[in-house]
């Protein structure tokens, strides 16, 4: 059967699975059950996720955690993970009960300013194009006004737009590059809207402008869209205690302890293979938050990695010191989040994720998300300096392993309880399961 089809994006939901099942599957009653399994009896829910993409087949389940106990800024929180890697949700809850133990988590939200930018290529006079650029600002800004109306309405809007240079990089390269402050919402529609416009407006406008050439009013328009790079939307949340503090069992001083963990924030500060990894158990946190509310973790992610890279070398999102006893970590990230718009409004369990937290505006949500992935770091860091990852991430892995193997629930019991005493591998959760069977 040929694998390429015209027109398949006009072919009902049955016909396109009968398609994939015939096209790709030996066994098309298996595959087309387990597509099937996915769906939801509630036809309106299922219609909502259909809808929600081109080409849905069925649903793709992820789990939704939660982890309690986050004591942030004096206020409680349960925090919403939708996350497949068995160890997170469960590191989570355990960084949060011992800083709740501990004072919390103080966060601050240092500025929320977006990005969007209009490229466009301009070959004549600079000083002719700057002269142009300050005549027609005003009617840049004027042409988005019924854009803009709802957003100035509630505080935000457009609030500059500047002219760069950038044929250094690129010959007759410039931009209009603005900045926008977008509240609640994360902002892609709006911004992109607005920067459309903008480059309607100088296109135009441009043949109009009298000291122009006819070449210089050739202006060519590139492409219009918003940056998720947002250096400038940024957020701080950390963690404080003496290190005397910081001991749980006696196997180690609160201040050696301290140490060692200042010594592995150091090295991802320093060292770029460690740092991504080091990052990458931070995403595991935000991620999980991100994909619980709604919001684009595409992004986040896109924007976060770029802002650890911005002193020219991949870095440590997190950073620790010592001073007078005092134990410090903390977090400074780019967060352009959303609380409505986009999913928010409309996937039932991203409403239930927001009001589990309170309804929280963006600037909260940026607050709690930082926490988040400043507490999974914690968790990661804490193990690896300690006792390693895997005796953690293994106890958590042992019940995928069984699962894998079919185990029955009374196996599971059993076998949980025996590896509570003993190291989990693959092997050796394998032999336990076939010791039991026999
Ligand atoms: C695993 O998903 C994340 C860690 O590797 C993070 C880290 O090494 O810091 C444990």
């Amino acid at each position: 059967m040929s694998k390429t089809i015209a027109g398949f994006s006009k072919l009902n939901k049955s016909e396109k699975i009968d398609w994939i099942v015939n096209t790709y599957f030996s066994n098309k009653d298996i595959a087309k059950s387990i597509l099937k399994q996915y769906w939801n009896t509630n036809e309106k829910l299922q219609q909502l996720h259909d809808e929600f993409i081109e080409n849905t087949i069925t649903n793709y389940y992820l789990p939704l955690g939660v982890a309690p106990n986050f004591l942030i800024n004096d206020k409680l929180h349960t925090i919403p993970m939708a996350i497949e890697e068995s160890s997170v949700v469960a590191a989570a809850s355990k960084a949060a009960k011992f800083w709740l133990e501990r004072g919390g988590f103080k966060t601050s939200v240092i500025s929320t300013t977006k990005i969007g930018q209009v490229h466009f290529m301009y070959n004549g006079d600079f000083d002719k194009l700057v002269q142009f650029f300050n005549s027609v600002k005003p009617k840049l800004i004027e042409d988005t006004n019924t854009i803009t109306a709802n957003m100035r309405k509630r505080g935000g809007g457009i609030l500059d737009i500047e002219l760069r240079d950038k044929t250094e990089d690129i010959s007759g390269y410039y931009q209009l590059h603005a900045s926008f402050e977008t509240l609640d919402a994360m902002g892609a529609n709006f911004i992109n809207s607005c920067l459309e416009q903008f480059a309607k407006t100088f296109k135009t406008e441009a043949f109009n402008f009298e000291l122009f050439s006819d070449e210089e009013k050739q202006i060519d328009i590139v492409m219009s869209i918003l940056s998720n790079y947002v250096p400038d939307c940024l957020v701080r949340a950390e963690v404080n205690c003496h290190v005397d503090d910081l001991v749980e069992n006696n196997t180690i001083s609160g201040k050696a302890f301290a140490e060692k963990f200042v010594q592995a924030v150091t090295i991802a500060e320093k060292e770029p293979y460690r740092a991504v990894t080091h990052n990458k158990g931070i995403m595991n946190g935000i991620d999980a938050v991100i994909l619980a509310t709604g919001n684009d973790f595409r992004a986040i992610e896109a924007g976060v990695h770029a802002y650890a890279a911005r002193n020219g070398q991949y870095s440590s999102l997190t950073h620790a010191k010592i001073e007078n006893d005092i134990f410090s970590f903390w977090i400074e990230i780019p967060l352009a989040l959303g609380t409505v718009g986009g999913l928010t409004g409309l996937h039932p369990l991203v409403k239930l994720s927001l009001e589990l937290l309170g309804k929280p505006s963006a600037k909260e949500l940026m607050q709690i998300v930082a926490v988040a992935g400043l507490a999974q770091n914690f968790a990661a860091l804490r193990s690896l300096t300690t006792t390693g990852i895997q005796q953690g991430h293994m106890k958590m892995h042992l019940m995928n392993i069984l699962n894998q193997f079919e185990a029955s629930d009374i196996e599971k019991i059993t076998l949980t309880e025996h590896f509570k005493n003993n190291t989990v591998s693959h092997s050796a959760v394998v032999e336990a399961l076939h010791k039991l069977r026999s």
